[in-house]
């Protein structure tokens, strides 16, 4: 593995100071650009990085990968009545498809999807971020990941098209908390600050049938993870879903911060890190580094 992560790392570093990092909250424009790190944490639980793996940086969107499994566990099928298992084709905060869908999102990982699942942990945990935080504490092994304050306030001051779905959501009778709560419930999971060898590690049971080797712990069924890693497939990466199919061809979720995680099902979990973005809003060097990999371990789910 670690010859392996060498080789992607030598072949993509050429391509760092290309991109953009996010720039639509101040905490997250001025993050440094120049980084970037891989951890790969294989299904016996070894470790393997290169560059920046251990630095931790905002999750955003990963965490939508979390926040849906601790929903799963509680409310199984039946939360499938309220958010579809489609790819939306389209942005992750776009409303258009809300609308004539009649407020039920196409997917959990768009932003509407993701809030719905926000409202469900909302009805079901006294405190959602906190249910959040311990249990990537408890995938990753880590009690020091905390999230950072001043991007999930910055994140609530610029909360308008996140609040506007959600209040759509809730015209349509498919949101039951008070959208103002759930969306500091939701921001504070976004801005959980983790490395890649944290996000490697807490991905890991979806590489392993559901087994999380470090929490010790079956977290998902085999068929509840392989439904997962088939969402992750089709739309983890949103409007870029059907190039990281072609380019990469694994399940895969990535963040406005510069994270990506993939999953090489029965094999290992992966997560790059570098914030510049590709105009997709996903990490140019994540996406590079990932293309390489899935052409030196010469495999892919397709
Ligand atoms: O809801 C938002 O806008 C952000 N907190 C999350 C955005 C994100 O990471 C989208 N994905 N790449």
């Amino acid at each position: 593995m670690q010859s392996l992560l060498d080789k992607i790392y030598k072949e993509v570093i050429p391509m760092l100071g290309r991109g953009k990092v996010a720039d639509y909250i101040p905490a997250l424009a001025s993050v440094e650009s120049q980084q970037f790190g891989i951890a790969i944490c294989d299904n016996d639980g070894n470790i393997s990085t290169v560059g920046d793996a251990h630095v931790p940086f905002s999750i955003q969107s990963i965490s939508k990968v979390f926040n849906l499994v601790l929903a799963i566990n509680h409310y199984g099928e039946d939360l499938w009545h309220r958010v579809s298992c489609e790819p939306s084709g389209l942005p992750f905060n776009s409303l258009v498809q809300l609308e004539y869908e009649n407020g039920v999102p196409r997917n959990p990982f768009i932003n509407a999807g993701a809030l719905v699942i926000s409202d469900m942990n909302q009805s079901r945990f006294a405190s959602p971020h906190l249910a959040m935080r311990d249990f990537v504490r408890r995938l990753s092994e880590n009690d020091e990941i905390i999230a950072n304050r001043n991007v999930a306030d910055s994140e609530f001051e610029y909360r308008a098209r996140n609040a506007a779905s959600a209040y759509l959501m809730k015209a349509f009778g498919n949101f039951e908390n008070e959208v103002e709560e759930v969306l500091h419930s939701y921001f504070y999971n976004c801005a959980l600050e983790m490395s890649c060898v944290d996000l490697a590690k807490a991905g890991s049971f979806l590489a392993n049938r559901g087994y999380s080797k470090g929490a010790e712990e079956q977290i998902l069924t085999p068929s509840q993870t392989s439904q997962v890693n088939a969402l992750l497939a089709t739309s983890g990466m949103y409007n870029e879903a059907g190039n990281f199919a072609f380019q990469v061809g694994l399940p895969g979720k990535s963040g406005v911060g510069g994270g990506i995680i993939a999953v090489v099902p029965g094999r290992f979990s992966i997560c790059v890190f570098s914030p510049a973005l590709n105009p997709m809003g996903n990490s140019l060097m994540g996406m590079a580094a990932l293309t390489s990999l899935t052409k030196h371990i010469n495999w892919s789910v397709y």
